[in-house]
């Protein structure tokens, strides 16, 4: 409370009737200063008592959600917002007297789609519990803008991709150039041509051609947008079964397979077929990099609001000065390389909204950790299950 309405309240006896007249203005229009402030904030706010009743809903809260017609006066909360699944959120959520933070709820609204997140607080006043904050946020504008962004680094790397191209082509180029010209000398030339000569430009510009193939289809492959389709998925089903279909590979290799992966992972929203790809291109790197032999550990484990998993082998490394290009399109420390592998394994992993990180030692192996976002949905579960251990 106001220390001045404090003071007052403790002189109220004593006050004449104009100057509680003058009291009750003061706290008036304080009260609609508050209610101003709360009005032109852009998140709708909606303030309930301990038994869920509406004490208090702003501007925003009405604009923000589908709430019902008439006032909110005299009613519970969750028959005061019209959305379905918001509203049974929220009841569930006072009820069974929790905070949630940032849970996220998409609307459709009209043929847009918003993206609404909404936090539950308890309203705390001297120590105790007098109701409950609900704010809710339009985060569809945040969203797209994240979205925006994600295209922009991808633009730019694609820019880095052109260039690499660029540079890819003109050594088959000039070589096609030297060997044509050779052929041209050969056939101007006076006396006999040397079929045989010829005929080794040719292979030479054959080869060339098929080079100059092969990095623009690696291009393509790389440029294409990805079409990402995110479905629920078990990750250790999905490890386990590229893992199944790359296991004669290994064995051919001499290459021992450990797994640990965590049991009872919540789902999480994977685009099977290019996350598949992804890991394909890590474990070929490592069978590559163990050519005697060696050991390739999976791993998934749960670690937060995130699943990590982990791809290990025990091969020939990484010199720190090469670690910070893998990632580069047309890096390649290989006779045959595309330097392709690894910007795919980036690209799919950023549409997941995940993060790749590579740790490796020279001549002691390399860690390749991967880690994917649980999506809200699940995290609550998760949070449900926890609380369950703990009864
Ligand atoms: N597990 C690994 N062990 C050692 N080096 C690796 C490993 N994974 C990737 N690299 C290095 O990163 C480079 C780029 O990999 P990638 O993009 O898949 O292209 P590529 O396999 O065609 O060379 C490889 O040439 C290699 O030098
Ligand atoms: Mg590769």
């Amino acid at each position: 409370m106001r220390k001045f309405i404090a003071r007052a309240l403790k002189k109220l006896p004593k006050l004449d009737k104009a100057q509680i007249h003058a009291l009750i203005y003061d706290l008036a229009s304080e009260n609609e200063q508050l209610e101003v402030v709360l009005n032109s904030m852009n998140d709708g706010v909606i303030v309930a008592d301990v038994e869920h009743y509406v004490l208090f809903a702003n501007k925003a809260a009405e604009r923000v959600v589908p709430v019902a017609p008439g006032d909110w006066y005299d009613r519970v909360i969750w028959d005061y917002i019209q959305d379905p699944d918001i509203s049974s959120f929220v009841r569930e959520t006072l009820v069974n007297q929790e905070s949630v933070m940032d849970r996220e709820f998409t609307l459709d609204n009209n043929g847009f789609t918003r993206i609404l997140s909404c936090s539950i607080m308890p309203l705390v006043r001297n120590g105790q519990i007098h109701g409950s904050i609900l704010r809710i946020e339009d985060i569809s504008e945040k969203r797209g803008r994240e979205a925006r962004l994600r295209r922009a680094e991808s633009l730019a790397s694609l820019t880095t991709l052109a260039a690499g191209v660029a540079h890819e082509i003109k050594n088959p180029l000039g070589s096609i150039g030297i060997h044509i010209q050779l052929i041209q000398r050969a056939l101007n030339g006076q006396g006999e041509i040397d079929r045989e000569a010829i005929e080794n430009n040719l292979n030479v510009i054959n080869e060339e051609i098929d080079r100059l193939n092969k990095i623009v289809v690696d291009f393509l492959f790389a440029v294409r947008p990805m079409d990402i389709n995110l479905e629920e998925r078990d990750l250790n089903a999905v490890v386990g079964d590229l893992l199944e279909f790359v296991q004669p590979e290994l064995e051919q290799a001499g290459i021992q397979l450990e797994r640990s992966f965590e049991p009872d992972l919540p789902t999480l929203n994977l685009d099977e077929k290019h996350f598949k790809q992804a890991l394909l291109n890590i474990v070929k790197n490592a069978i590559a990099a163990m050519p005697d032999g060696g050991t390739l550990r999976v791993a998934s484990q749960l670690s937060g609001e995130m699943v990590v998993l982990r791809i290990s082998d025990n091969g020939v490394g990484i010199a720190d000065d090469v670690l910070g290009k893998i990632f580069e399109p047309y890096f390649t420390t290989k006779d045959f390389g595309s330097g392709i592998g690894l910007t795919l394994v980036y690209k799919v992993i950023k549409e997941h909204m995940g993060d790749i990180a590579v740790i490796s030692e020279e001549g002691k192996g390399t860690t390749f950790t991967i880690t994917l976002p649980i999506p809200q949905k699940e995290q609550h579960l998760l949070s449900w299950k926890g609380e369950d251990d703990e009864v």
